[in-house]
This record gives C-alpha cells, sequence and structure tokens, in this order.
C-alpha cells in the first residue's frame, strides 16, 4: 500500500515541455508526478505560444527565471544550475516528440515522453539508443498500465489462472470525433493532420494504448504478423478515424483491436478481454476498480480493488483500502511513483527490476502502426512484424 512517505532522498528536480493552460494531458502529469513527493517542478516550457507558457509556469509557483519560452533554452539554462532539473516530461502534439525526446536525452535528463513516442520505427529505434547510451531512463505515458487491477490481470496470466492464453479482445473506440470536431478546436487540428499527428490518428491516438495492455499484461506474448483495415468516416479527414486489426500471436493465440474516435454515442469505449483455455478476465476503464473473472463452470465473480485476496503486486498500489473508488489519476501516480523509483536506482547505480512502460514499448507502438498502415494500404494483407 502506497502511503507517501518517501521513495527518494530528495524530491527529483522535475520540468515539462508542453502541458500548459487548455491542455488536455498537462494537468494529469504534474497532479501524478506531485503525489507522491517524489518529483518538484521548477522549471518549464509549458506553451507554444512563449508568453502564456511563462505566464502558466507562475501560476504554478514555478519560479519566473525558470519558466522558459521555448524547450531548447530550458535545457541549456538547466544544465548551467547546480540545482537544474534532472528529469523532463514532454506533453506536447505527437509530432514535436522525437525532436524534444532526442535533445532531453542529450541533455542528460530521464524522460517521460506522451505516446505515440514519434513518427517512424527509424526515430524510435534512434531514441532507443540514445536512451540505452545515455543510461537515463525513459517512460513512455501509457496511463491506463498504471490502474492496480491491470497488475491483478498480468499476474493471473503470469500464475496460470487463465490457463494458456489464446483470445486478446480490445477496444478503444469513442464516439469524440464522428463529426469533423477538429473544424473548431485546435486540440483536435492536429490530431488528424498527417504532418502533426504521424501515419494514423485514431491508431496512434487511442491503438497504441491497447497494445500496450497486451504488453503490459501478457509480455508472453509477441506479435507474428498482422492485418488491418481502416477508414475515414469524416469527409475531408486525411488520416483514419476507424481501424481494425487483428494480430497473430507466436504461442497461436489471436489479438483483436478496435481503435475508432466515430463510436457515435460511446463515450470512453476502453475495453480489454483475454481469454485463456479455462478463465478469462475483463477490465473497462470507465469501472477502473473492478475486474471480471470468469472460469468456464463456474459463477462469474468480480475482482474489486484494495481487497486481502487480489494478488500482493496489485495490493502494492493501493491507496485507500477497497470501496472507496480511484481512478485514472491514482493510475498515473503508480507510474510517476515507479518513474521516481527506477531514476533513483538508476542514478545510484542499483538494477531497476520492475515493469514499466519503457522505451522498447514506446517503440513497439510506433513500429504497430506502421504496420498497421502498410496491411491497410496494401488492401489488408498479413505483414509480418
Ligand atoms: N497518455 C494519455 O492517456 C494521453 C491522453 C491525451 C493525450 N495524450 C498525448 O499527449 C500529447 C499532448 O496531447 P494534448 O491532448 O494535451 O494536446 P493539446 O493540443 O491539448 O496540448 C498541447 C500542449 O502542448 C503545448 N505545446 C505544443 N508545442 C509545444 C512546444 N514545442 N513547446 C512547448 N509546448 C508546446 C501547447 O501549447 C499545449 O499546451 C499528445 O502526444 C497526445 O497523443 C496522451
Amino acid at each position: 500500500m502506497i502511503f507517501g512517505e518517501k521513495n527518494v532522498d530528495t524530491p527529483i528536480c522535475w520540468g515539462m515541455v508542453g502541458g500548459g493552460r487548455g491542455s488536455q494531458i498537462g494537468y494529469i502529469h504534474r497532479s501524478a508526478a506531485l503525489r507522491d513527493f517524489n518529483f518538484e517542478l521548477v522549471a518549464g516550457a509549458f506553451d507554444i505560444v512563449p508568453e502564456r507558457g511563462i505566464e502558466f509556469g507562475e501560476n504554478c509557483h514555478v519560479a519566473a527565471d525558470r519558466c522558459y519560452s521555448d524547450y531548447q533554452t530550458m535545457f541549456e539554462a538547466e544544465a548551467e544550475r547546480p540545482d537544474g532539473i534532472q528529469a523532463v516530461s514532454i506533453a506536447t502534439p505527437n509530432f514535436t516528440h522525437y525532436e524534444i525526446a532526442k535533445a532531453a536525452l542529450e541533455a542528460g535528463l530521464h524522460v517521460y515522453c506522451e505516446k505515440p513516442l514519434c513518427f517512424t520505427s527509424e526515430q524510435a529505434e534512434e531514441l532507443e539508443t540514445l536512451v540505452k547510451k545515455s543510461g537515463k531512463i525513459m517512460f513512455v505515458s501509457y496511463g491506463y498500465a498504471g490502474h492496480q487491477m491491470i497488475e491483478q490481470a498480468r499476474k493471473m496470466v503470469e500464475n496460470g489462472d487463465l490457463g494458456k492464453i489464446r483470445i486478446i479482445n480490445m477496444q478503444f473506440a469513442h464516439g469524440g470525433n464522428n463529426v469533423a470536431v477538429e473544424k473548431k478546436a485546435a486540440s483536435q487540428a492536429w490530431r488528424v493532420d498527417p504532418k502533426k499527428a504521424g501515419p494514423a490518428f485514431s491508431m496512434g491516438d487511442v491503438g497504441t494504448h491497447m497494445l500496450y495492455l497486451t504488453e503490459a499484461i501478457c509480455p508472453q506474448l509477441h506479435i507474428n504478423r498482422l492485418m488491418c483495415t481502416k477508414q475515414s468516416f469524416v469527409e475531408g479527414r486525411m488520416l483514419e478515424d476507424n481501424a481494425m486489426t487483428i494480430m497473430e500471436y507466436d504461442n497461436g493465440a489471436i489479438g483483436y483491436i478496435w481503435s475508432s474516435g466515430v463510436n457515435a454515442g460511446e463515450q470512453f469505449g476502453f475495453r480489454i478481454r483475454i481469454i485463456g483455455e479455462k478463465a478469462s478476465v475483463a477490465w473497462d476503464a470507465e469501472k477502473p476498480n473492478y475486474l471480471s473473472y470468469e472460469v468456464q463452470g463456474e459463477s462469474p465473480r468480480m475482482l474489486s480493488r484494495g481487497n486481502s485476496y487480489l494478488y500482493p503486486e496489485a495490493l502494492a498500489d493501493d491507496r485507500i483500502g477497497g470501496g472507496h473508488p480511484e481512478g485514472l489519476f491514482e493510475a498515473w501516480s503508480n507510474l510517476y511513483t515507479k518513474f521516481a523509483i527506477a531514476i533513483d536506482r538508476c542514478e545510484k547505480g542499483k538494477a531497476v527490476d520492475f515493469w514499466y512502460p519503457d522505451i522498447h514499448a514506446g517503440v513497439l507502438g510506433v513500429k504497430w502502426v506502421e504496420k498497421c498502415v502498410e496491411s491497410a494500404d496494401k488492401d489488408s494483407a498479413w505483414i509480418t512484424f
């Protein structure tokens, strides 16, 4: 259980690029990083508009001389300070991740980067090489993986509670982009612009989350090949707003990911069901405190967060005990706490002996999008992964 006691000797000096006022994801980064007292927000280049970012930083209690107009100035100036930032989070649109992450690693920082990591496998592999060379910690922001019941599902799979895994059925299919919302909101416009979003919209935006959940819950499975079909239902969109991907794994299992922004009427539509030869588990991101556990021939069970029947690894992430709801903010905090512990161990030359969404997960996400697009463009041909 987490009590908020220190995980690091002194809070890690932390900065942010992006995530300013009006951004979708900036606040949850700050809330998650600051919740367990492992980080101190001391610097930032929070906005593409410098004046707005500087004003925003000051409103977040960042000292005026450490609110920067851009990330290059921030990395340079912070490197000169004895109390300069040790870690940075990147919460900017997709097309900026590669260059900002590269500059951060070259500046000797630990990095927490939003997904999708970048546009191409070449860029992703270059970042992976840089991470290895620098010896720094890099997390990719697959926040749903921090939920306690995801850890529970992982342990259940590992301990054979489901038997050999046969099928993984996933969807992140919401209705929020069923009309051209990008014409009204700048924060939606970049998402459907190939120059700014990358080679995909819905697959990069939401599908990669599902891909990572499979890696988190079933790390033993590796994709052999995949096939994909994609559509742009809303007129004028250059990127897909709906895609369906089937994946074959090396143990004979099969997986399916429905990535969509046009599932009209569905608020979020984020669900995963893992089917083994004797039982299944199912999880819904809108009811994250529960994991359905169904053994063939037995009455279905609903496992609930914070209870002693869960695996200790899942209970380790608990913050308040069963019954009280936890949610996405706690899940992200769990990952940021792991980020802090990983940084601490790394700085002390100790091994990081727990799983987290690492640079390799980022590389796989980029490669998955690439292969999906390749398959869809070849009339849904099977593509070796
Ligand atoms: N992990 C998740 O669950 C999750 C959820 C939503 C978004 N995201 C990802 O987070 C990233 C940001 O998404 P968003 O929805 O917050 O976008 P947004 O458009 O709402 O906000 C982007 C922010 O970045 C700032 N910015 C842009 N370029 C910048 C630069 N060069 N330097 C400094 N600041 C810059 C903007 O001013 C703005 O504050 C995207 O990559 C997206 O895919 C992840």
